[in-house]
């Protein structure tokens, strides 16, 4: 896993700010401290940050509660500004392809080549046809700007700007491992997005942001039953069975807006499968797995299930990683652990292979 020491992973989701530290031991990592502050629904919107203090504000508290002295950062950026495509190129040499890049991505990129930053990973050389495959990853700078200023107010560090569905990748790989001979697909479904990546033989060969999530479920809640924001949240966790919330019983309504969300996610992420398994070549998918704080509710799972036809599964981001804190928040981190992918999958990440993105 490479030397060094790990930059703490920042994860700002438009539900919540969440921070985690770990540090590696001889058995594995270990969760050593852990930060989680809720924003209000406004303050980020359709991807955006409305309200940059309130983000500010956030940070400085997850890292002021969390007792996180480390300034050192890895952020991480998603949704409708990042764009990953698969293409081929003819076989060049590493300098050659650091020229060429751009050229390439323009070729693939909808937005001006000038206003995204470019990374690429080669998966496969095919030297056979004088051609390779690349993961061409573009993300608008001003996104990547945007969180790292964010970050820079709450006197933080950035060092590292990944992207949600990677750092979950990584995470998921550290914790499973991934098979070399099969394909699976890894979903974060948050609050506003759902991502799915799709992992074939041990690289991404597809991956898509899909604009919806648990919000929907909260909004529709709060509009049918005329209720706050937050009493939508508690009826929500509460129908999904979330332990702290057994003291409220929810109306039928509740499960039927469940129910109604759940399906309309499930079959969007189908018509992505469907897509890929048409359009790529490559086997079947085996297995979905499941992350992200909407990864809770029991009927999304189902509900994937019954579309994909294969075995579903919720990830949980903490099962290889150890606890290792006197004074960590065990009830908040019990109760947040689903939400912790990405963060996670950042505080992976090490000072020493920093770099822009
Ligand atoms: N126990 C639970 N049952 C049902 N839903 C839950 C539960 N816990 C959290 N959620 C939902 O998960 C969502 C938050 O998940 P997550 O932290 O992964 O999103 P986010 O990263 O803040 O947002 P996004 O990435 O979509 O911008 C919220 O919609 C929240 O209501
Ligand atoms: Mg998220």
């Amino acid at each position: 896993m490479g030397e060094g020491r790990n930059l703490v992973g920042v994860d700002i989701g438009s539900a919540s700010v969440k921070v985690c530290q770990v540090k590696e031991t001889r058995r594995g990592l270990s969760l050593v401290r852990f930060g989680y502050v809720p924003l209000a629904p406004q303050v980020i919107a359709d991807g955006q940050v409305m309200d940059q203090g309130a983000v500010t504000a956030a940070l400085h508290k997850a890292f002021a509660e969390a007792k996180i002295r480390q300034r050192e950062c890895a952020l991480s950026v998603s949704g409708q500004s990042v764009i990953i495509r698969k293409i081929v190129v003819p076989i060049m040499t590493p300098q050659e392809l650091d020229e060429q890049i751009q050229w390439e991505a323009e070729q693939h990129i909808p937005f001006d080549i000038r206003d995204v930053h470019v990374d690429y990973q080669v998966l496969r050389r095919r030297p056979e046809a004088s051609q390779m495959d690349l993961l061409l990853v573009a993300a608008k700078r001003d996104q990547i700007e945007d969180y790292a200023q964010l970050a820079r107010a709450a006197k933080l560090k950035p060092l590292v700007c990944d992207i949600d569905a990677f750092t979950v990748q990584n995470l998921f790989e550290y914790s499973r491992g991934l098979p070399v001979d099969r394909t699976v697909a890894i979903l974060n479904v948050g609050a506003s997005l759902s991502s799915l990546n799709i992992v074939a033989n041990g690289v991404s060969a597809f991956t898509r942001e899909i604009a919806n999530g648990g919000n929907a479920i909260t909004e529709e809640i709060q509009k049918q039953l005329g209720v706050s924001h937050e009493q939508a949240e508690a009826l929500k966790c509460a129908a999904g069975g979330a332990p702290e919330y057994r003291t409220t019983t929810p109306p039928p309504q509740v499960f039927a807006v469940i129910d109604g969300v759940t399906s309309a996610i499930a079959a969007e992420i189908q018509r992505s499968l469907d897509f890929y398994l048409a359009t790529s070549g490559e086997g079947e998918i085996e297995r979905i797995f499941v992350t992200g704080g909407t990864a809770n509710l029991g009927s999304l799972i189902q509900a994937i299930e019954r579309r994909a036809r294969v075995p579903v599964e919720a990830f949980s981001p903490m099962e290889k990683i150890a606890i290792e804190a006197k004074d960590l928040r065990r009830d908040l981190l019990e109760r947040h652990q689903a939400e912790l992918s990405v963060a996670l999958g950042l505080s992976l990440r090490k000072e020493k292979e920093a770099r822009a993105a």
